[in-house]
């Protein structure tokens, strides 16, 4: 079976102020009940093709993490980063205790933050991956692009080798916006940021490109505690070893260097949630593409997402707008923002 790691350490502030530094975005029921981290759980619940999650997640996440978990129902590995690295050294030790577990383990990695909504297309297409993954590659999930984002890895399929796994002939991750229009028109797919191998191809990999970062998780599985909190059981790194870690990016430290990537294109609608904008699109919405949240009155606005967890919040008379009003924070802003909430969310925390 397909060993799922969720990657869950990510910070989320461009969904500020919903999102907070204590409570990141994928713990939240941005849509409908379950947060993307429980929607992620049941996208591999199927026990035929996967098998119990490993979920790698910050220290200070773990009672969400043990709560979500116990919620779903799902028995899984909850491993303690004390610090972030980025993806690279998540991923990479995740692979080593993985490793350690099944030498011949198939890993399949996925973000807690993504929208999904049809897990049997997903899964279909994880295994659709699995006999070249099997055989030795990295297998990537490609989406056809929509328009020249600057914050995705962009992915040039090329030959075929098995069905529907292609090649993969360039991977470039976060282009400028002139390189990324070019891709466009080239027929590159976005990255969707989860990964299908072998983790001892992977360390392999790892090993070649960034020793560093190798050479730190190999330590790091070499010195895990455990640490038991009544019936959870946490799986804690080491300060010391993980600190020797580059912080790099998955896409950055294999991704763009190794020869042996592969490709399938999804056949299922994906959104990384990424922006305020991303989530107005995937919500439902009203005749006048409005999408409204807790308690919320519109009038004469259009094509706007206004959400409200206490305060009644009414919006007359605004389009393409986005107002989110938390307990102690009030966003208003047009609905394209992302960038600017990143670097305003970053000045606050820095001044805290
Ligand atoms: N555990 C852990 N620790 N997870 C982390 C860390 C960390 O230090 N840093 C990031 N992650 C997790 C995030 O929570 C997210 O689930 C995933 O790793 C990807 O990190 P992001 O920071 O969201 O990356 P990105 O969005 O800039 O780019 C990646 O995803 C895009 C698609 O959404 C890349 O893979 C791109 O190529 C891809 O297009
Ligand atoms: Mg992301």
């Amino acid at each position: 079976r397909i060993v799922p790691v969720i990657l869950s350490g990510g910070a989320g502030t461009r969904l500020w102020p919903a999102s907070r530094e204590a409570y990141p975005k994928q713990f939240l029921p941005l849509l409908g009940e379950r947060s993307t981290f429980e929607e992620t759980l049941a996208r591999v619940g199927d026990r035929a093709i996967f098998a119990d999650p490993v979920i790698v997640t910050g220290e200070d996440f773990r009672f969400l993490v043990a709560d979500q978990l116990a919620r779903a129902g799902t028995p899984g590995r909850i491993v303690l980063e004390p610090m972030r690295r980025d993806s690279g050294p998540a991923i990479a030790v995740a692979a080593e205790l993985v490793a350690a577990a099944d030498p011949d383990a198939v890993m399949l990695v996925l973000a807690a933050d993504h929208l999904v909504t049809d897990a049997a297309a997903f899964a279909a297409t994880a295994e659709a991956g699995l006999a070249v993954a099997e055989a030795g590659a990295l297998v990537t999930f490609g989406i056809r692009p929509t328009h020249p984002a600057t914050g995705y890895g962009y992915i040039r399929p090329g030959d075929v080798m098995d069905g529907r796994v292609r090649m993969v002939a360039a991977f470039k991750e976060k282009p400028d916006e002139e390189t990324a229009k070019t891709f466009l028109a080239e027929g590159y797919l976005w990255n969707s940021g989860n990964f299908l191998f072998r983790a001892d191809v992977f360390l392999a990999e790892l090993a070649r490109f960034e020793p560093e970062i190798a050479g730190a998780a190999k330590a790091v599985a070499a010195s895990m505690s455990v640490d038991q909190a009544g019936s959870i059981t946490f799986e804690r790194i080491d300060r010391e070893a993980f600190a020797a870690s580059p912080a790099k990016s998955v896409d950055y430290a294999v991704m763009e260097r190794t020869d042996r990537a592969a490709v399938i294109e999804a056949d299922y609608a994906w959104s990384d949630l990424g922006s305020w904008d991303a989530l107005w699109e995937a919500s439902p919405k009203d005749g006048h593409g409005n999408a409204a949240r807790g308690a919320v009155s519109l009038a004469d606005t259009r094509n706007s997402y206004v959400s409200s967890d206490e305060v009644h919040t009414a919006v007359i008379g605004l389009d393409d707008v986005v107002v989110v009003a938390t307990k102690d924070a009030v966003l208003v802003a047009g609905r394209q923002v992302a960038g600017e909430l990143k670097t305003l969310v970053q000045d606050l925390r820095a001044g805290d």
